[in-house]
């Protein structure tokens, strides 16, 4: 096994498996199956947010040309698990199940046609006459409504009030707005009925069990009878964790056309009907001793949801474990708002905890005039605040010196406004991310065949990060055979059984399963003889193949430890002294999260966290016209995200020590850390560039303007 090392090389490790059918477009996508009889639908949204259709004219569409069939409330087959699901108070929307608009953009009719142009054609005939109801769709206006979903969203330890009394103090509020995934791939599936009671789908999906068995139980047949495919996925960072409404849609047209149906969300779609990162108020009050030891906290936070849906993050919660404080509180509540309801998005809570908390922090560091990283160590802590036990492997500090010398974090002046470069003002900015390590059951397949093959199986999606990759490397690294011989199959619900791909479980999940899976082949060929040649080992017990299935799952040791991934990003930036402009110069990110097992999947990995954290800090936005409780910038020209040419070079480190007490592999999650806290680091460069203190993301250069520090 690899020996712990940070000197990982940045062109070091193998190249992805699939990566040759990525880039020649050889590897499929849900909506890219040629599937025999296939009919095509599109979505018609609701105009208004809240209220009831009164009338929906649907005849011009089912008269224009090659329309199959328009599916509205008034004559969607029943769905057996919606009549069920009556009893539940609160849930996601049941689709053509009655006439009330609970948000803007929600579907409300399904057009069926013999190509898609015909049926996005025919969509555009479809009107509704509405009974207009009075929406609320601003959160700021709505804080005083929030509530708390469940009891454990509220945190009390020591004195909550202790913050006060403190010698040094920050009291403030941040702002983050809805933030939407938007992966490349937009959201697409293919829906079959087989039988009366059996459906096959291609399907765009974080986790094919999860979505067979939701599949299942909406439509009451038996799990067995859903087969999901999603071989490959066009990027996911949340939005594909659940069955949407329009998942379900496709079904019921499949169905009432009696063949299959493809149905692809629009890029506009994906800003309505697939969830989004919540819009989030957050309050914090930090006091600390005049040498910088923490004395108290509080941060309370109120995030966004549906009217229908009790959706809620617990971006509080960071300040539960990331620092050493005895009196710490912490609540998590949410608003009801006439709008579609958000879901997980890459870090979620955490990392719009972790914006608020390391700006705070920064803040602190300004007023106690210590360097922020000393502030961190002064705090530092090996035991969880929070629980008491120790964490399973905790290497920050390790990662806060990596980070620091990377980015010449020497070179930082401690009065905001003081340094310049080519007439532009530099900011150096650092803040940190956690996210729990998880690890779930997760069962793997391994055939070792006498021709020297492995293939290893199992149902787990790979929506990006380069699982079959990783996986590819641990099996070839523990077997001691080189990664062409291994085949690693996924994306298929009759594979055995593998958790969703979200939440950074999956290298310490599957990762764990395919370990263990391949110690006990190991075991099987020392029983079968002396020798590491294993194909020959086969041959001469005259055995075409040797085959293991591996359950595995976190044990006891979750009872002992607290589990996280850590991470620190360091940034420096220019901002334009007249314009306002923030150009990022260098970005440092060093994840903390045990042994690296694929460096350069590791490394893609972080880049594209750092990536999507640049963009929740100087970009990222939804906006909503209020008037008509509807998103104005549902499109990738208005709604900003990086490109190339915003992004400089991202220096990817790795701690890379392995923590044992998790797993067998000493591997943790990295997906979520890669984002958390790069929001807080920009913010936190941008105040040391400028003196501005920008609370409420993102850090457009209208909120400079006017602020700017003079540069002879
Ligand atoms: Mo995620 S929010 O781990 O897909």
């Amino acid at each position: 096994m690899r020996t712990g090392s940070n000197s990982i090389p940045s062109s070091g490790g193998m190249s992805r498996v699939d990566g040759r059918l990525k880039v020649t477009g050889a590897a499929k996508y849900s909506a890219e199956y040629e599937v025999k009889g296939l009919t095509y639908g599109v979505l018609v949204g609701s105009t208004i947010a809240k209220g009831t259709i009164k009338s929906i004219d649907i005849k011009r569409a089912e008269r224009a040309p090659g329309v199959l069939a328009v599916i509205t409330h008034l004559n969607s087959p029943k769905v057996p698990g919606y009549q069920s699901a009556n009893n539940t108070p609160k849930g996601q929307i049941r689709i053509f199940y009655d006439n009330k608009i609970v948000y803007n953009g929600q579907p409300m009719a399904l057009v069926i046609a013999n190509t898609f142009e015909r049926a996005l054609y025919a969509a555009s005939l479809v009107t509704a006459q509405y009974n207009n109801g009075e929406h609320q769709t601003r959160l700021t206006d709505n804080l005083q409504a929030a509530f708390s979903p469940k009891d454990d969203n509220e945190y009390k330890r020591g004195d909550p009030d202790a913050w006060r009394s403190a010698p040094v103090k920050v009291e403030q509020e941040y702002l983050l707005p809805s933030e939407v995934h938007n992966p490349m791939e937009m959201h697409a599936i293919i829906a079959r009925w087989d039988a009366e009671d059996k459906i096959t789908v291609w399907d765009k999906t974080q986790g094919v069990k999860d979505t067979q068995t939701n599949i299942a139980l909406t439509f009451k047949i038996p799990t067995e009878n859903v087969q999901v495919n999603s071989r490959f996925v066009g990027g996911a960072f949340g939005n594909a964790l659940q069955v949407w409404p329009h998942e379900i849609a496709a079904l019921i047209g499949a169905k009432v056309v009696k063949r299959p149906v493809k149905l692809v969300l629009s890029r506009t779609d994906m800003f309505t009907s697939v969830g989004y990162r919540p819009h989030t108020w957050q309050k914090i009050a930090i006091g600390a001793t005049a040498d910088g030891k923490l004395l108290g906290i509080n941060h309370h936070a109120v995030g966004q949801t549906s009217a229908y849906e009790d959706f809620a993050e617990a971006p509080a919660d960071v300040s539960r474990q990331l620092y050493a404080c005895a009196n710490v509180a912490t609540s998590n509540k949410i608003s009801s708002l006439d709008i579609g309801s958000p879901v997980w998005m890459r870090g979620p809570g955490y990392a719009t905890g972790c914006f608020a908390l390391e700006s705070a922090l920064d803040e602190l560091s300004y007023q106690l005039n210590i360097d922020p990283i000393e502030l961190r160590m002064r705090n530092y802590t090996d035991v969880d605040p929070e629980s008491g036990k120790p964490f399973s492997g905790k290497f920050l500090s390790d990662a806060y010196k990596l980070g620091a010398d990377d980015i010449g974090w020497s070179n930082r002046s401690s009065k905001p406004g003081s340094l310049t470069k080519d007439g532009w003002l530099v900011g150096y900015g650092m803040a940190g991310g956690v996210f729990v390590a998880d690890r779930e059951p997760a069962t793997v397949r391994a055939t070792f065949t006498d021709r020297g093959k492995l293939i290893l199986q199992t149902a787990v999606s790979d929506i990006g990060p380069g699982t079959a990759t990783a996986m590819v490397a641990l099996a070839a690294d523990t077997l001691n055979i080189a990664t062409e011989n291994i085949r690693f199959d996924m994306g298929d619900s009759s594979l055995p059984p593998a958790p969703q791909q979200g939440g950074s479980t999956i290298m310490s999940s599957v990762g764990s399963a395919v370990f263990l899976a391949c110690k006990q082949l190991i075991e099987k060929f020392k029983a079968l003889g002396d020798s590491s040649d294993y194909a020959q080992l086969l041959k001469q017990n005259k055995l075409p193949k040797l085959e293991v299935l591996i359950d595995s799952k976190a044990g006891t040791e979750v009872d002992k430890y607290a589990m996280y991934s850590w991470s620190v990003h360091y940034v420096v930036v220019h901002v334009h002294p007249v314009t306002g402009v923030v150009k990022m110069e260098k970005v440092t990110c060093v994840a903390d999260s045990g042994r690296i097992i694929s460096p350069k999947t590791a490394r893609s990995q972080i880049i594209g966290g750092a990536i999507m954290g640049i963009g929740m800090a100087l970009m990222e936005e939804a906006v909503i016209d209020h008037r008509y409780g509807r998103l104005m910038n549902a499109n990738l020209g208005d709604y900003h995200v990086p490109v190339n040419a915003d992004i400089p070079q991202i220096n990817a480190l790795f701690v890379n020590k392995a923590d044992t007490n998790i797993n067998p592999i000493g591997a943790k999650g990295m997906g979520e850390i890669a984002l958390i806290g790069m929001a807080g680091a920009v913010a936190n460069a941008v105040y040391n560039a400028t003196g501005i203190r920008v609370r409420d993301l993102p850090i457009t250069p209208d909120k400079l303007l006017g602020a700017l520090p003079h540069v002879a």
